[in-house]
């Protein structure tokens, strides 16, 4: 085969010489504009978790890299004038340079051809090749010949920075946070051979320009940062090498091949550096890549082969390293707000794929001091008691809303069973409500119940409307309290253009066939194209509902409920005021969010003046519309800003459902970023949904600060048990009803 790559980088190197090694009959040229000693950067870090499959696929060139390598396993982390570190990481450098050594001879020592300094501008030249390979890099001149094909979608991050290095033998991957004048600085720093580190500094566009480095050069650059980090570096000097200051591209491409063309590496995708992945991803390419030619056949078939098994696995890394990028842009929300342990807990977790599990195992020591300065706080805050002989597992301390005072950290969240008849819950609301709360979580919300039959979503949902549903609620509140610790919370609502539905099993969202009901909403916008109008809102309509979200308020009182919980997300009524997709206003309760809250506002202020001050109430928003145009996370935190001045306690953070053509980006606690960011920004505690599905969900959530209260709806529905598992799995005794203690001679068996 007569195959040319590229590029002499990683990945051109290391495919070419993988193919050599299995055929040396293959004719293999790469083509390099570089010489073979020059070359941009420092050092390069792998996880010991890489270098199996280096092993695997090539001793003598793992067997020389691993040979060069400067070894650490701590990561170090320098906050407020403190450095936290954590331990069992397993991590290696090598300079760029030593690593381009050792493919380069390998490849002479094999027979692959390399032709340095030769620029690549047109792909004619290689018309005849069997395989032509793109493997240069970010900037690549391949991808850019076959745009139309490869269809490449490039994300330019706004943050700067810039990659130098130290002759300051840093020696463990050292993270330093440091705030000047002109902003806050961020260092990525690990040391590559015995006396050479990397040394990359980032920071906001603002803050550079600020500093005045927008104007400066290599040398004015250096000379700022050595001052900047003069403690830190402690007399060494810095390096540079091409240092210039750029902004991270996130590249993606909609297919890697086409026809004898293939992307490698950079070419193909990239992971931002404050995962360290991209040098890892590009050998693993050329591995795969390898893999798939040399199971013969058509190349255009094995191009294929190698980028369905590849493509899977790079978005899972390019996920993790987005959300990891995004903590580092928005970072300036923690710094100074969070203590140092739980600052270095939400670095740690950041791209939510790094659990306190994760880190218990790589450094009990570090978690038992995270866990336990947790419950100090949780004990302060409660004014609770955390109780046992061990400090309990994060999701197991209390948390305290004024008067009421949970007992861990579970919400069971609400979810319309559509079982009820003209509203009135029954014995399958009992026995739901009632097994979730014996089941352990402390706070149970009962599903979305409306506020007048109108305002129900299904003929099927529960109100609190007529005696009966007060009555037929109070059974529920009192077994809950009398079997469990479970506190009990009923969320009000009204569906606004979202009524007069089928149960959702019926057709979700799907007009009633026959006995419809008249819809109000914000605006007369039908949510799907042929479902009923609604009526926009007059001032009389705005006042009866108003009224009768405090007659529900007063109702829930009178059946015992420990706290409200308005709901303003999803598209019902309330949303339908908040989103500028359902809400074209043109008088002032529509326009700009001031006016949009305006609304929703007042319902929540009338319902707070008739909810007794010691009963706490939350309010659940969606925190982006997840579409064109609609409410975004910037607005979310206005949003919530307003709410907590007018007295809510505590926010529920959902997203989306206000339209129907809504684009999610669904995955791993998909929501969490927002509560984290509402948290943080509007100051005001917060409760997460979506997606959790395990304690260590739970307890990375609480000891990273992203909320305050996790709750998870489809868990519950799976088991009802869910927090006594999760008690049982971490060895934590959470007390069974009487009727229950039997259960404590009983061990489940795994097998
Ligand atoms: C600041 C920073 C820090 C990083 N830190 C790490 C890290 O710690 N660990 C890690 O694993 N990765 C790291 N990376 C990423 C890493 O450098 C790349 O992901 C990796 O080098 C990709 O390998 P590649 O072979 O695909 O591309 P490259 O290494 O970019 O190689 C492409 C080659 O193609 C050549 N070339 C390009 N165009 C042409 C042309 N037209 N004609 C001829 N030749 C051409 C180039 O000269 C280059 O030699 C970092 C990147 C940055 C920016
Ligand atoms: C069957 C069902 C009914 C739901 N009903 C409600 C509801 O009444 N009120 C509400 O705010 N959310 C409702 N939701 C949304 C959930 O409360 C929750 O926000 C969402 O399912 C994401 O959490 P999860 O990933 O843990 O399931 C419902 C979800 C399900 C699955």
């Amino acid at each position: 085969m007569r195959i040319v790559s590229i590029g002499g980088g990683p990945a051109g190197l290391y495919f070419s010489l993988l193919m050599k090694k299995a055929d040396p009959g293959h004719d293999i040229t790469v083509v390099e504009r570089n010489r073979a000693d020059d070359t941009f950067g420092f050092g390069v870090v792998f996880s010991d978790a890489t270098l199996e499959s280096f092993a695997e696929a090539d001793r003598e060139s793992y067997a020389e890299i691993t040979g060069n390598f400067a070894h650490w396993d701590a990561i170090d982390i320098h906050y407020r004038g403190e450095v936290l570190t954590s331990r069992g990481h397993g991590f290696a450098g090598i300079a760029r340079q030593r690593l381009l050594d050792i493919l380069q001879r390998r490849c002479a020592e094999l027979g692959v051809r390399v032709e340095y300094q030769t620029e690549v501008g047109d792909l004619a030249a290689y018309a005849d090749a069997d395989l032509v390979v793109g493997a240069d890099g970010v900037n690549s001149v391949v991808r850019g010949r076959h745009a139309g094909e490869f269809q490449p979608h490039v994300d330019w991050r706004p943050n700067k920075f810039v990659w130098l290095g130290t002759t300051f033998p840093f020696d463990a991957f050292t993270f330093l946070f440091k705030a000047s004048e002109h902003g806050l600085w961020r260092v990525h720093a690990y040391r590559y051979d015995a006396s050479t580190s990397t040394f990359i500094l980032e920071t906001t566009e603002p803050t550079w320009r600020r500093a005045g480095l927008d104007q400066a050069d290599e040398d004015r650059t250096l000379a700022f940062v050595e001052l900047l980090f003069a403690d830190e570096l402690r007399g060494h000097r810095l390096l540079k090498n091409r240092s210039f200051w750029r902004s991270f591209p996130t590249v993606k491409n909609a297919a890697w091949h086409h026809k004898n063309i293939v992307l490698l590496g950079d070419a193909a995708h990239t992971a931002h550096f404050s995962i360290g992945s991209g040098t890892k991803l590009a050998i693993e390419d050329a591995i795969a890549l390898a893999r798939a030619l040399q199971r013969g056949g058509e190349v255009e078939k094995a191009l294929a082969d190698y980028e369905e098994d590849r493509r899977p696995e790079v978005e899972r890394l390019q996920r993790a390293a987005q959300v990891s990028l995004g903590w580092f842009e928005e970072m300036e929300r923690y710094h100074g707000r969070l203590e140092p342990i739980q600052f270095a807990m939400s670095l740690l977790t950041r791209s939510l794929r790094v659990t306190h599990e994760n880190l218990k195992t790589r450094d009990s020591r570090f978690v038992a001091e995270v866990d336990r300065w947790f419950a100090g706080r949780a004990e302060q805050q409660a004014r609770a008691p955390v109780g046992g002989a061990r400090t309990p597992p994060p999701m197991f301390t209390p948390f305290r809303l004024r008067e009421m005072v949970l007992s861990n950290r579970v919400v069971v969240s609400p979810m319309c069973q559509y079982s009820a008849e003209d509203g009135t819950p029954n014995d399958w609301h009992l026995v739901n409500l009632g097994s979730r709360a014996v089941g352990g979580a402390a706070l149970v919300i009962a599903e979305m119940t409306d506020v007048s039959r109108e305002g129900r979503i299904t003929p099927g949902c529960t109100g609190m409307y007529r005696p009966e549903h007060q009555a037929a609620w109070k059974r529920i509140v009192d077994f809950v309290h009398a079997a469990s610790a479970a506190q009990v919370a009923l969320q009000l609502a009204h569906a606004g253009r979202k009524g007069s539905t089928r149960r959702l099993w019926e057709g979700m969202d799907e007009p009633l066939p026959e006995g419809n009901w008249p819809l109000v909403s914000a605006s007369a916008l039908p949510y799907l194209p042929h479902s009923q109008m609604p009526k926009a809102m007059d001032r009389s309509d705005m006042d009866a509902v108003r009224e009768e979200f405090v007659r529900a308020a007063r109702m829930a009182e009178q059946a015992g409920f420990d706290m409200l919980e308005l709901h303003m997300a999803h598209g019902y009524l309330l949303a339908s005021f908040i989103s500028p997709l359902t809400n074209v206003r043109r008088d002032e309760y529509g326009g700009t969010l001031e006016n949009r809250a305006r609304y929703p506002l007042e319902v929540f202020d009338a319902v707070r003046s008739v909810w007794p001050a010691a009963k706490p109430m939350s309010v659940k928003i969606s925190a982006t519309d997840w579409a064109e145009g609609g409410l975004d996370a910037d607005d979310a935190v206005g949003f919530a800003r307003r709410l907590r001045e007018h007295g809510c306690d505590i926010i529920t953070v959902s997203t989306g459902q206000t339209v129907p053509d809504q684009k999610p980006v669904y995955g791993r606690l998909y929501q969490t970023p927002f509560s984290d960011r509402i948290r943080h920004e509007a100051d005001v505690p917060t409760m997460t949904v979506g997606n959790i599905a395990s304690y260590d969900d739970v307890n990375s959530i609480l000891t990273a600060g992203r909320a305050d209260l996790c709750v998870l709806a489809r868990g519950h529905l799976y088991d009802p048990y869910w927090t006594r598992h999760a008690a049982y799995e971490q060895g934590w005794d959470l007390p069974w009803p009487d009727q229950y203690v039997s259960v404590k001679g009983f061990t489940p068996r795994e097998d």
